[in-house]
C-alpha cells in the first residue's frame, strides 16, 4: 500500500465472501444482537458520560467514587476523575471473595513441558509477597520499574506486584538487546529492575541477566536487580545491586493492602516504536485503562466463565499486557501461558497444548498463522481441536488466504474469528467483529466497538466517502487512550493530534466499505510491521550508521510470505566495496544494537543512494526495488537517475 502523492490510498484487494455466526454461537453470545450492538454503539457517540459512567460502575470496584466521567478535550481528555481505585486489587482480591477464589487464573506451561496452575488465592498471595519484595527495595508509588523476563508466571506477578503498589511498570520484550535495555531505563528512569537468569526458547537459553548485567553500565538510575532462577545456569550476582527472587520472597510476608491510586494515576509505560529512531514511552493511566480492556475481553472474546483463554503475546507486548494479564483477570478468567516458542519440540506444539489444556478461545497473530500454514496441516490434523470455539488474530492485516485457512484447519468451519484492529496506544482492542452478530469477512477488521468513533480522511482531513483509502483518525476520545508519552508531552501532540487538527491519528492507512466494515491498508509513516512487531525504519538505519564501516543507510519494508513485512537495507559504506562477510557482521550488529526481532533480511551495498534534489532518500523508489517491482512512481525530483539503475542492475 503506498500513499501516493494525491488525497487518497489505493487500494486492491477485494474481497466478497462473508461468513455469518452459527445461531449456537449467538444464543449464548455476551452480546447477541444487531441491535443491542446498534443501541450500544450509538448511545456511546451521543452521551459518552452516561455509558462508560454505568459500566465503570458496574464493572470496577472503586475506593472512592468518581467525580466524572469524564474532562477535556482530546487529546487531554481525563477520565473518571475523582475516583480512586487499584489495578491488581480489581484483577484479584475482588475475585477472593466469591467462588472464583480456588478458580485457575494462570495454567502455565514451560517449553521444556513442566506445568503449573496459580489459583486467584494463589496469584494473590504471590503478588502480595512480591509487592513486599519491591517496597523493602525502596519501591514507592509513582516509581518506575523495568521488567525484562521470560513468559512465566512471575512475569504477571511482578506487573500486579507494581501496580498494587502504585509502581509503573515498563516492561521489555525478552528478544530486545542490551542497548534497547539501557535506552529504556534511561528514559523512564527506572530504579529497579526484574529479570530472570535466562529464558527458553527453542530449546536454548536466552540470556537476559547477561544482558541486563550489559545494560546496567549505561543506566545509573537502576539501583536494585531482582533474578527469578529459571534456566538454572550460572550469573554473575553484584553485592548489594543483584538478589536472587527466591531469597526475597522467602520471609516476605503476604499481607500488603493495594494501594489507592487516582483514576488517571500512571498505570505502566510500554516502548513501541515510532517513525524517528528514538523508541517512544507509551504512557497508560489506571481505571479507563482497566474498563477498556476488560469490557473489550467481555465483547470481543465472549469471555465465560468456563473459558479457557490462550493469549498466544509474550506479555512485553500491548498484547500480553491487555489480554494475557489485565483484560482476562479483570474478568475473573482462566489464562493459559506458554513460555516457548510454537515449533518446539516440533510444530504441533500449540495444538498438543490446545488439546491438552482443552482450550476454548484462542489468540494469535497473522504471523504466526502463515508460519503453521507452511508447516502443514498435518500438524494440527494430528491433535483434538474440538474444545475451540472462538479464534482471533491480531496484530496485522490478515491476509484472506491465511484468514481461511484459520477458519477451516483451526475452526474447523465452525469458530468465528475475530480479527480485532487497535495499537499500544490505543490500549484495548478498537475495532472487531463481535463474533456472535457480525458476519466476517476475510482481512476485515469489520466495525468499530462501543465507544469508538472511527472515520477515513483524506490528508487534508476531510471526511472521504466509501471505498476510498484514506488515513484513518478516531473523532472521539475513549477511556483506555494512552495520555502521553513519558517525559515529552510535545511529542505525544505532534505524532497523534499534530497531522489532523483535533482527530487522533496513529499511523494507518484503511478503507471503510458500503456495510461500515473497516480494511486496515497498513502504515503510511515510516513503520515497519514485521512479524507483528511495529518497528521504525529510522531505529535500523541509525543502527546501521552506528558501524564503523557503514556511510549511509536506507531501510525500507518489502513483503514477506510469512513476517509480512521484511526488511531491505541499502547501505553505502565509507571506503570498499563490501562483501558477505561484512553483510554478516552489519546483521549481527543490528540485532545486538536492537534485537533479534530487527535482524535485516537483505543488505544491498550501493555507492549511492537515490535522492531529490534536496537531499532526501526517495524511499519510495527504493521501496520498489525491494519488492521486485517496476517502478511506479514519478522520478522527476530524483537527482541523479543513473543510482537507480545501478541498483537494479545489482539485483540480477
Ligand atoms: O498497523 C496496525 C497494525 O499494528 C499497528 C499497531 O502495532 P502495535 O502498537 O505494536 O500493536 C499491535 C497489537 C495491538 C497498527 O497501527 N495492526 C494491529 N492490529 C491489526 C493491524 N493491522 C491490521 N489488522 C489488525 N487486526
Amino acid at each position: 500500500m503506498t500513499m501516493g502523492s494525491g488525497e487518497n490510498i489505493t487500494s486492491i484487494l477485494h474481497e466478497d465472501r462473508k461468513f455469518p455466526p452459527t445461531a449456537e454461537f449467538t444464543a449464548q453470545a455476551n452480546i447477541s444482537s444487531e441491535a443491542q450492538y446498534q443501541e450500544m454503539w450509538q448511545r456511546a457517540k451521543d452521551d459518552p458520560a452516561g455509558f462508560w459512567g454505568e459500566l465503570a460502575n458496574a464493572n470496577l470496584d472503586w475506593f472512592k467514587p468518581y467525580d466524572k466521567v469524564f474532562e477535556g478535550v482530546m487529546p487531554n481528555t481525563k477520565w473518571f476523575t475523582g475516583g480512586t481505585l487499584n489495578a491488581a486489587y480489581n484483577c484479584l482480591d475482588r475475585h477472593l471473595t466469591t467462588w472464583r477464589k480456588n478458580k485457575a487464573a494462570i495454567i502455565w506451561e514451560g517449553e521444556p513441558g513442566e506445568t503449573r496452575v496459580l489459583t486467584y488465592q494463589d496469584l494473590h498471595r504471590e503478588v502480595c509477597k512480591f509487592a513486599n519484595v519491591l517496597k523493602q527495595l525502596g519501591v514507592q508509588t509513582g516509581d518506575r520499574v523495568t521488567i525484562y523476563m521470560p513468559l512465566v508466571p512471575e512475569l504477571a506477578i511482578a506487573m500486579l506486584a507494581c501496580a498494587r503498589i502504585g509502581a509503573a511498570h515498563s516492561i521489555i520484550f525478552g528478544g530486545f538487546s542490551a542497548e534497547a535495555v539501557a535506552d529504556r531505563n534511561n528514559d523512564a528512569k527506572a530504579r529497579v529492575v526484574i529479570t530472570a537468569d535466562g529464558g527458553w526458547r527453542r530449546g536454548k537459553e536466552v540470556p537476559l541477566k547477561k544482558a541486563v548485567d550489559e545494560s546496567l553500565a549505561k543506566s545509573p538510575t537502576v539501583e536494585k536487580v531482582v533474578v527469578l532462577k529459571r534456566v538454572g545456569w550460572p550469573v554473575s550476582m553484584v553485592p548489594d545491586r543483584d538478589y536472587w527472587w527466591h531469597d526475597l520472597m522467602q520471609d516476605a510476608s503476604s499481607d500488603c493492602d493495594p494501594v489507592e491510586v487516582d483514576s488517571e494515576h500512571p498505570l505502566f509505560i510500554l516502548y513501541t516504536s515510532g517513525s524517528t529512531g528514538k523508541p517512544k514511552g507509551v504512557m497508560h493511566t489506571t481505571a479507563g485503562y482497566l474498563l477498556g480492556t476488560m469490557m473489550t475481553s467481555k465483547w470481543v472474546f465472549d469471555l465465560k466463565e468456563e473459558d479457557t483463554y490462550w493469549c498466544t503475546a509474550d506479555i512485553g507486548w500491548i498484547t500480553g499486557h491487555s489480554y494475557v494479564t489485565y483484560g482476562p483477570l479483570l474478568n475473573g478468567a482462566t489464562v493459559m501461558m506458554y513460555e516457548g516458542a510454537p515449533n518446539w519440540p516440533d510444530e504441533g506444539r500449540f495444538w498438543e497444548i490446545i488439546e491438552k489444556y482443552k482450550v476454548s478461545i484462542f489468540y494469535t497473530a497473522p504471523t504466526a498463522i502463515r508460519a503453521f500454514m507452511k508447516w502443514g496441516d498435518q500438524w494440527p490434523n494430528k491433535f483434538d481441536l474440538s474444545s475451540l470455539r472462538l479464534l482471533g488474530s491480531v496484530g496485522e492485516p490478515i491476509n484472506p488466504e491465511a484468514w481461511m485457512w484459520y477458519h477451516r484447519v483451526i475452526g474447523l468451519e465452525r469458530c468465528p474469528i475475530v480479527d480485532t484492529w487497535w495499537q499500544t496506544e490505543t490500549g484495548a482492542i478498537m475495532m472487531s467483529p463481535l463474533p456472535g452478530i457480525t458476519p466476517t469477512k476475510p482481512g476485515s477488521c469489520t466495525r468499530p466497538l462501543p465507544g469508538v468513533v472511527p472515520d477515513i480522511v483524506s490528508k487534508s482531513g476531510q471526511s472521504l466517502p466509501d471505498n476510498a483509502g484514506g488515513l484513518l483518525v478516531m473523532r472521539q476520545s475513549w477511556p483506555s487512550m494512552l495520555r502521553t508519552l513519558y517525559g515529552d508531552h510535545d511529542r505525544f501532540l505532534s505524532t497523534y493530534f499534530g497531522e489532523i487538527e483535533g482527530l487522533y491519528f496513529a499511523g494507518d492507512g484503511a478503507r471503510r466499505d458500503t456495510d461500515g466494515y473497516y480494511w486496515i491498508m497498513g502504515r503510511v509513516d515510516d513503520v515497519l510491521n514485521v512479524a507483528g512487531h511495529r518497528l521504525s525504519t529510522m531505529e535500523v538505519e541509525s543502527a546501521l550508521v552506528s558501524h564503523p564501516s557503514v556511510a549511509e543507510a536506507a531501510v525500507v519494508g518489502f513483503p514477506h510470505e510469512i513476517k509480512g513485512e521484511g526488511i531491505a537495507c541499502f547501505v553505502t559504506l565509507r571506503t570498499g566495496d563490501g562483501n558477505d562477510s561484512l553483510k554478516q557482521t552489519l546483521i549481527a550488529h543490528v540485532r545486538k544494537t536492537i534485537g533479534a526481532l530487527a535482524t535485516p533480511d537483505v543488505i544491498k551495498f550501493t555507492a549511492a543512494l537515490p535522492k531529490t534534489r534536496s537531499g532526501k532518500i526517495m524511499r519510495r523508489l527504493l521501496r520498489d526495488i525491494a519488492a521486485g517491482r517496476e517502478q511506479a512512481g514519478d522520478t522527476s525530483t530524483l537527482e541523479d537517475l543513473s543510482v537507480l539503475a545501478k541498483l537494479r542492475e545489482s539485483d540480477e
